[in-house]
């Protein structure tokens, strides 16, 4: 998969604890150089073992392979539930049968056509408190974004709505592992199954009764797994969105030279966007398990072994991105990142959070220009079962006002 290491540097201890809580924003990016060039393919003792994989061809090449790094055993380590989460945790050719039954709702033909919608609920949420003149510029921006446009595209109501981001802080307590979250899990899923049953009685013109509707070939396409893939699309539909939305406006803060440049230029948000999506990935890790004895980066992997993609570190591997801690709107091949994953499970909805994104930074420059940090803001380290990374609170003040 990639070259030999030196056999000093392969046997080195170096060891990573996705949920260890000394793992801090200012820290996480020092660790993963250290792992990188110290040991880039590393071995961890916790959860019965596991590999972390840092390096951008490591990273890529086995989620490329998903006959060798399977999902189906789930991505999170420990695993979050006995039960699998459909497309997530589902290997080809039984994920290959979901995907085509939403390949026609999640392309970026649909994405673009959400546009004009998107940037209406963005002004939306501006005028709501432009006139204050300071903002939280996660829970009054970046939070309601991604929950409004998924309630749209997925035709929840707004009750739904309000449930599913209630539902995205039990799943969080339920990978950090807190101890009455298998409930809340399973409370959310039987509501979920509940919707379900009743589209199957009286269908909508939504998501979920497509669903119900769908072919799943001869895969099972039960209330339960149902139930389960639109938590997944709920959950991956906004969590991850709001966490990178909040760092690309906190990085914009903190380099107004780089704000200027895109204030100047709106025709460089696009690449911008590519940029911090590269830098501030969300999820920084997911887990697979190896379906045979495998070689990677001359460590030797069996047949069993869960390994961590480790996308967060893989973005800034300097020998696929030079100077890659530096944001950089010109670089040529920002765009490679790994934020989005790659192979079978790449993100099915990338285009419509890259739609979220670049209308969110177009309209917040243009009608808050240069805005500036009214506190501190809140970054997290690795939360969320060891692998979600972003920007919690964004307290701002500004005077607004056109570009
Ligand atoms: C910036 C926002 C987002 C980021 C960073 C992100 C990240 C990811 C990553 C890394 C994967 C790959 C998982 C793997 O290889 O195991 C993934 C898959 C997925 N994402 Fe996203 N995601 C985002 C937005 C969304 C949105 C808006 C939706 C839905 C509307 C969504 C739904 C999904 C689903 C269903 C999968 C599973 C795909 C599969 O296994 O085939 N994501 N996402």
């Amino acid at each position: 998969m990639s070259e030999q290491v030196h056999p000093e540097r392969a046997s080195s201890t170096l060891e990573f604890d996705p949920h260890d809580p000394s793992i801090t924003a200012s820290n996480l990016h020092e660790i993963y150089d250290d792992l990188r060039s110290g040991c880039p393919v590393s071995r961890g003792s916790k959860y019965g073992g596991y590999w972390l994989l840092t390096r951008y061809d490591d990273v890529r090449a086995a989620a490329l392979d998903a006959d060798t790094f399977s999902s189906a055993h789930g991505v999170y380590l420990p695993a979050v539930s006995e039960e699998r989460f459909p497309l997530l945790e589902m290997d080809d050719p039984e994920h290959r049968a979901y995907r085509k039954v939403l390949a026609s709702r999640f392309n970026n033909m649909v994405a673009k056509r959400w546009e004009p919608r998107i940037r209406e609920i963005v002004n939306e949420l501006v005028d709501s408190f432009v006139d204050r003149g300071e903002a939280d510029l996660v829970a009054d921006f970046a939070e309601p974004l991604p929950l409004t446009v998924i309630g749209e595209v997925f035709g929840l109501s707004p009750e739904n709505r309000a449930q599913v981001r209630k539902d995205a802080f039990d799943f969080l307590a339920c990978a950090s592992g807190s101890p009455d979250a298998a409930e809340a899990l399973e409370r959310m899923l039987s509501r979920w199954e509940r919707l379900a049953a009743e589209r199957r009685e009286e269908p909508a013109d939504d998501l979920l009764t497509s669903l119900t509707q769908a072919n799943f070939g001869e895969w099972d396409g039960s209330d339960r797994l149902i139930a389960r893939l639109m938590f997944t699309l709920s959950f991956g539909g906004h969590d991850t969105t709001i966490l990178v939305l909040g760092s690309m406006l906190l990085h914009l803060a903190r380099n107004p030279e780089q704000r200027r440049q895109l204030i100047d230029d709106p025709s460089l948000i696009p690449a911008a966007v590519e940029e911090l999506l590269r830098l501030y990935a969300p999820l920084h890790n997911f887990r697979r398990d190896a379906t045979r004895d495998t070689t990677v980066g001359g460590r030797e992997i069996q047949a069993g072994d869960p390994v961590l993609l480790g996308w967060g570190a893989a973005n800034r591997d300097p020998e696929k991105f030079p100077d890659p801690a530096k944001a950089d709107f010109t670089r040529p091949n920002a765009r490679d990142h790994l934020t989005f994953g790659a192979g079978t499970h790449a993100c099915i909805g990338q285009f419509i959070a890259r739609v979220e994104l670049v209308t969110a930074l177009d309209v917040v420059l243009a009608r808050l220009g240069e805005y500036e940090l009214a506190g501190e803001p809140t970054v997290t380290g690795l939360t969320g079962g060891g692998h979600h990374h972003g920007v919690e609170h964004l307290p701002v003040r500004f005077t607004a006002g056109p570009r």
